[in-house]
């Protein structure tokens, strides 16, 4: 058998990422813990609970594991509501906390990114009209100063917001988060605030500390259309893609917000990212369909015979990977994989699309895009929004009842990768060999010492 690595350069990133409301537990002042209430809200009517214990101090051996198992970074994310629990107080002990949490990582060198919105909102903020209201922008650059400062000492990545388009569209026209609205006008609002509220926060970040690299993580999503012969097809999947895809991190570059019919200047917005963060999942088709103008009218689904995750959520397509760092280049920063990964409870899928992801992740840096890191979602299984506990993203998996965490075989390969710097043939043969031929087809590949 051919043996050969794909490496990558050195001092390429390789961390997971979380998320604060995901993690913690007992976040009872955010509008999550609110929605988690409501009937029908959450699969099963699952709570968040204590998620993964964080704030009651697991994170620590969460991150002895990361560290042990070769990861030399972290995402994690800031809950707004702990460090600001009324418009008018700060909570002190709060900020503390987080400086203690990412100190933990500094301290087991590991670099650190640190979001300062992940979906969840101050019920305050709530009160005040949310993402609807402009008055968001300023509480938003409040806050953020307010943490860059406490943190300085440790961070200087930052991503402002994490997929502003899945929050505007999950919130405010499909309804699945809070505030459970199914209106485009109010979506429309929501993602011009935040771009407003972002460069506001990219130019107090960058006031504060002058080594800052500021930007956003977004979800791209490939849209492909069904019937290629079928203009309606590619126009519905085009559109899609320029409101879900382009039209967040277009105004960040150039200051102009995209809309289905016209334009919107949002000058303060233009030249706003020091980076790019990609958030991949998978790909769908789109079928033009008249019944549904919200979307486009566009339907998606997955291919038939797709190699298809747990709940049948998530399509493993790698080629979108590739695609999806393609369609990133355009913005002209550096880029970073901020979240990559899979539902799977019992890692029979994982493995292979790990390892299939992180190769055409490989093939961009090969072709030297500027791809700076890759973050797994995510290290510990961990709440997932309107979906629960049903879904089983961690490498690690976690018993909610007593906090265990027990390893899957998926930990054990991206520990390799992250010590090889690179994936192999051996780690291929031990982990998804099923995958060997589509990643090593052999003979094309000359070995390495
Ligand atoms: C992303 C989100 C994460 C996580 C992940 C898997 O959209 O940023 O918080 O839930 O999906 O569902």
């Amino acid at each position: 058998m051919v043996q050969a690595t794909y490496h990558f350069p050195r001092g390429f990133l390789w961390g997971a990422a979380t998320a604060s409301h995901q993690v913690e537990g007992n976040n009872t002042n955010n509008n999550w813990w609110a929605w988690e209430q409501g009937a029908g809200n959450i699969i099963q009517g699952h709570k968040s609970g204590l998620a993964c214990d964080w704030w009651g101090g697991r994170w620590k051996e969460d991150f002895d594991r990361a560290a042990e198992a070769g990861q030399n970074a972290h995402r994690l994310s800031i809950e707004w509501s702990r460090v600001q629990p009324a418009p008018d107080r700060w909570d002190e002990n709060a900020i503390d906390y987080y400086r203690d949490m990412v100190r933990g990582l500094r301290d087991r060198n590991m670099t650190v990114m640190v979001t300062l919105h992940h979906f969840t909102d101050p019920l305050w903020l709530v009160d005040q009209g949310g993402w609807e209201s402009e008055t968001v922008v300023e509480q938003f650059e409040k806050y953020v100063s307010k943490v860059v400062e406490a943190l300085r000492e440790y961070v200087s990545l930052w991503c402002t917001i994490n997929e502003p388009n899945v929050f505007a569209t999950s919130g405010y026209l499909v309804g699945s988060f809070p505030p459970g609205k199914h209106s485009l006008g109010s979506t429309f609002k929501v993602l011009e605030n935040m771009i407003r509220a972002h460069a506001a926060a990219y130019r107090a970040i960058h006031a504060i500390q002058t080594t800052a690299r500021v930007g956003i993580a977004i979800n791209y999503r490939c849209f492909q259309p069904s019937r290629t012969w079928l203009p309606l097809d590619s126009w519905a999947a085009n559109m899609q893609g320029r409101l879900f895809n382009d039209l967040f991190p277009r105004a960040l570059a150039d200051g102009v917000m995209a809309l289905p019919a016209g334009y919107k200047r949002i000058r303060e917005a233009r030249g706003t990212q020091d980076f790019l963060g990609v958030n991949y999942y998978s790909r769908d088709l789109v079928a033009f369909d008249p019944l549904k103008p919200t979307e486009m009218f566009g339907r998606r689904f997955y291919e038939k015979n797709a190699d298809l995750s747990d709940t049948g959520f998530i399509a493993n397509v790698p080629e979108g990977m590739y695609e999806a760092l393609k369609w990133g280049r355009r913005f002209n920063v550096p880029m970073m994989v901020t979240e990559n990964g899979v539902e799977d409870n019992d890692d029979h899928l994982r493995p292979r699309y790990l390892l299939q992801h992180i190769h055409q992740v490989w093939r961009a840096v090969n072709f030297n895009w500027p791809v700076k890191g890759y973050f797994v979602w995510t290290l510990v299984d961990n709440f997932e929004w309107e979906r629960g506990w049903t879904q089983r993203f961690g490498i690690w998996e976690l018993d909610v009842e007593t906090q265990a965490r027990r390893k899957r075989a998926s930990a054990d390969l991206y520990a390799e990768i992250c010590r090889e710097n690179g994936i192999s043939t051996e780690m291929v043969a031990k982990y998804a060999p099923e995958v060997m031929e589509n990643l090593f087809p052999e003979g094309k590949v000359s070995s390495e010492a």
